[in-house]
């Protein structure tokens, strides 16, 4: 298990620590138990069926050599962990533009990628697990109308599209049986944001040009790495000690722009598996250096609400190096690597707690450790917090309320 967690800028103690694992290490146990609802995700990497893998990566090729583009149509969990993925990790020069349709109401949003589809061989591909989410049913709806029209027929259309959704049930997978698309399963026991190590994430990554066969090699280390307990606990453990402590929102710090959208999937997974009940850390993601010259004041001086949670990647591909000027001979990273140190100390000085969370290298081994830690923190939290980390009914009432505001 390669990610490091470092709480050497916290005032929690070990034994702070030590006081909550009894807890931490039960929550961990029913996990793994294999019998609470919706933690199909726990086993999966070490039960990674070899069969479907090579499936998603045929389809994949497939599809890279016949589309230029591949708009995925999906929301919340239905998509994010692709997007992260496709944005944070190298992609192979046979990988295929992946775009994303369905995740706003926006005309203008769609119409670009409408535009995009007419000129561009194009395979649609919805991810839905209840099969009945409105902005997917809006785009899908749209964007296959476009196809029919693009490749002459409605069979024709048919051929160019995907459908990822739940094995047995929802308006989709009728359809997807009805129409005769390709189709892959999300398994019953896998909630949409615990559903990156399932086709709704590995299919899109694997047309983008992902090695997933190395992330989910990532994600096996993480599940069957003796360290693990200690490290995803301990971040847990760490966050409930932080709420406790009167700490109500967790700043989630990226020096790398790669991550901003891991930062995307990190406060929905947090935030929709914690914020019940009156309970739970508001989510909030930054990106160094930037905002350190926007948010940077209120974080050094401004309403102590939060703690930081900075994700450090040790090592770089590439460092450009200044070739004049008073910074002349140093590279990018060795700025970022100041940078990192002055806030480091500056907010020690001001009392801010920072917890340290290391990857010590951007490719897809190591991003699939640190899914499958971020998966299991967030569901041990949850858990200390007393809340069902697994459901999501303040979403079920918008949807409810949408609907009935449409007359449905
Ligand atoms: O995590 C979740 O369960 C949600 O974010 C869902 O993924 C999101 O609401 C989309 O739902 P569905 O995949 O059923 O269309």
């Amino acid at each position: 298990m390669d990610i490091k967690i470092s709480l050497k800028n916290t005032d929690i103690t070990r034994t702070e620590i030590d006081e909550k694992k009894q807890p931490a290490n039960s929550a961990l146990d029913s996990l793994w138990s294999g019998k609470l609802d919706m933690t199909g995700w726990v086993q999966a990497p070490l039960k990674q069926d070899k069969e479907e893998l090579d499936y998603i990566l045929n389809v994949a090729d497939i599809v890279k050599s016949e589309a230029e583009l591949m708009v995925v149509i999906g929301i919340g969990g239905s998509y994010m962990s692709a997007k992260a993925a496709i944005e944070a990790l190298p992609k192979a020069e046979d990988g295929i533009d992946v775009r994303f349709a369905g995740i706003n109401f926006c005309s203008p949003y769609h119409r670009e990628l409408m535009n995009e589809m007419s000129r561009k061989e194009t395979v649609l591909c919805v991810v839905s697990k209840s099969g009945n989410t409105m902005e997917i049913r809006a785009a899908f709806d749209i964007f296959r109308a476009l196809m029919e029209k693009k490749y002459g027929s409605r069979e024709a259309a048919a051929g160019r599209i995907i459908t990822i959704t739940d094995k047995h049930s929802g308006a989709l997978r009728e359809e997807t049986d009805r129409e005769g698309y390709v189709s892959f399963e999300i398994p019953g026991n896998i909630g949409g944001r615990y559903s990156a190590m399932t086709p709704a994430g590995l299919f899109p990554m694997a047309v983008a040009g992902i090695d997933i066969r190395a992330l989910i090699e990532g994600e096996k280390a993480a599940a069957s790495s003796p360290e693990w307990d200690r490290n995803a606990t301990d971040y847990a453990i760490a966050r409930m000690l932080m709420m406790e402590k009167g700490k109500q929102v967790e700043t989630i710090e990226f020096y790398d722009p790669r991550l901003t959208f891991l930062g995307e999937w990190m406060k929905q997974l947090y935030g929709e598996s914690e914020g019940k009940e009156g309970k739970g850390l508001f989510p909030v993601t930054l990106n160094f250096s930037t905002d350190l010259h926007s948010m940077g004041q209120f974080l050094q001086q401004g309403s102590q609400v939060f703690f930081e949670t900075v994700i450090v990647v040790d090592e770089y591909e590439e460092e450009i190096t200044i070739p004049s000027g008073p910074l002349a001979g140093k590279t990018l990273e060795d700025l970022n690597r100041a940078a990192f140190q002055g806030v480091a100390e500056a907010h020690r000085q001001a009392g801010i707690q920072v917890i340290e969370l290391r990857i010590p290298k951007l490719d897809a081994y190591h991003y699939g450790q640190l899914l499958y830690f971020l998966q299991t923190t967030c569901a041990v939290t949850g858990m200390l917090m007393g809340v069902d980390p697994f459901d999501q009914p303040g979403v079920e009432d918008y949807k409810r309320e949408m609907r009935k505001a449409l007359g449905q």
